[in-house]
């Protein structure tokens, strides 16, 4: 096994192996802890399916498609950047792969081993697994203040930068996963900056790019570059949303500007021609789908509701005064944090069953009835959630965080069960922090 292997983890699925336990004991689950919507019960209107009904009866659908992807879509989606007004691209500056996944699991392993890119705090994941694991190291972050509305620090982000010759890269998630936070435009600029003063380049993962709300803008990498080198990372598993169709791509920036950003740009382009190419349907759906005028308005729609729920969750939770909790402006996320001295080893929920308890208590607990050290304070509290409330959320401890808290879904579209879940919540935490 190679030494970055042991870097790969996440806890946003791991901690279904643990919901699935308490569902064999017969326990209801809520699972507010994946990214979603149609798991979470949202449809696809009836003229997106019918558009992919009908490609799906056209016989070259069925075929491989050119390994950097459908060319017409490549185009269409170049027009769409460009119609921005910042950095222009061809349809050649795009490369499709199959999820996001895909594309981040590959842009990091092209990178030289010693060469690092920073990316937040809090992290998503994937991002920070696959970085971590190609240079067989912990990940390099910038923190995000639970303080400041999420906001980054750049201080924080400049020093690290400066003091650590082997970052090459910074990497911005912009809506953020999991803190809900949308860059502001001066962050975003003084980001640019940095990059420019120490030639770096960077990544900007925009899967929810086209989904705020409650008044917010999320700016794209492509209106603020300028002439810095960098990658956009888009998708369509949120948007649209079809997280099974495992479609995504990248957008090169200014390849021109550096040889060294242009051969990596190539090597990704080759990653993915050796493997022929991505998945071809909804790559052929996306001109169809994302050019329709009905396209927009139905995105505005749901953006809405979103936002929506962001301000029901913001209303339960957001007088518990032992949580830091700030309101969300994009994605479909929250992470709260639990203060300082809050979490204590010994805190406990009431659980009726009795193989229930007996279950969360191995999980937490030594033989001897001891907490365990070895688990995070804020697992401990996810894991008495899911056995007592059958919400099942993530640790924050989990996404490269010194901070204790969890991450939350804004997903669910029956307002009687979100509020259920989050009343449920609530309630859990006030009983657990009261219980020692
Ligand atoms: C920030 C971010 N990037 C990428 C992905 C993965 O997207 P995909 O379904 O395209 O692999 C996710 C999924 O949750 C995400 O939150």
């Amino acid at each position: 096994m190679s030494e970055g292997a042991s870097e790969l983890s996440y806890e946003i699925r791991e901690i279904v192996k643990k919901a699935e336990q308490l569902k064999k004991l017969g326990m209801e689950i809520s699972w507010e802890n994946i990214g979603d919507p149609i798991q979470k019960h949202h449809k696809l209107p009836q003229w997106i399916k019918d558009i992919i009904a009908d490609l799906m009866k056209q016989d070259d659908t069925y075929s491989y498609c050119p390994s950097k992807g459908m060319l017409e879509t490549r185009e269409f989606l170049a027009k769409q950047t460009n119609a921005l007004g910042g950095v222009q691209i061809t349809a050649d500056d795009i490369c499709f792969f199959n999820g996001l996944g895909d594309a981040i699991s590959k842009v990091y392993q092209f990178i030289s081993r010693t060469s690092r890119v920073i990316g937040p705090s809090p992290a998503y994941s994937t991002h920070s697994s696959a970085e971590a694991a190609h240079a067989a190291h912990e990940p390099i972050t910038y923190k995000l203040d639970p303080n400041n509305k999420w906001y980054p620090d750049v201080d924080d982000l400049y020093n690290k930068v400066k003091y650590n010759p082997n970052i090459v890269g910074i990497l911005i998630i912009n809506p953020d996963n999991p803190t809900g936070m949308v860059y502001p435009l001066e962050t975003l600029k003084q980001i640019v900056e940095i990059a420019r003063e120490f030639k770096l380049f960077l990544i900007a993962d925009e899967i929810y790019i086209n989904i705020t709300y409650n008044g917010a803008r999320a700016y794209s990498l492509s209106e603020i570059i300028g002439d810095v080198p960098g990658i956009s990372m888009k998708g369509i598993s949120k948007e649209m949303p079809w997280p099974g169709s495992r479609c995504g791509w990248m957008e090169y920036y200014n390849r021109g500007q550096d040889k060294d950003f242009n051969n990596f740009c190539q090597a990704l382009d080759n990653a993915k021609m050796i493997e022929v190419c991505s998945t071809k349907l909804p790559q052929v759906a996306i001109p169809k789908i994302l050019g329709d005028a009905r396209f927009k308005p139905y995105r505005e729609l749901i953006n809405q509701r979103i936002g929506r729920r962001s301000k029901i969750i913001a209303d339960i939770l957001h007088t518990v005064p032992q949580l830091t909790f700030n309101e969300t402006f994009g994605a479909f996320y929250n992470t709260i944090i639990f203060r300082d001295g809050t979490l204590r080893p010994n805190q406990f929920l009431h659980i009726e069953n009795s193989k229930t308890k007996a279950l969360v208590e191995s999980w937490v607990n030594k033989p001897d009835g001891k907490p365990l050290e070895s688990i995070q304070m804020d697992k401990r509290f996810v894991y008495y959630l899911l056995a007592a409330k059958g919400v099942c959320v993530v640790p924050i401890s989990s996404f490269c965080s010194e901070l204790q808290g969890f991450r939350v879904t804004l997903l669910e579209e029956e307002e009687e069960v979100l509020i259920k879940t989050f009343t449920a919540i609530r309630d859990g935490i006030v009983e657990y922090l009261a219980s020692n």
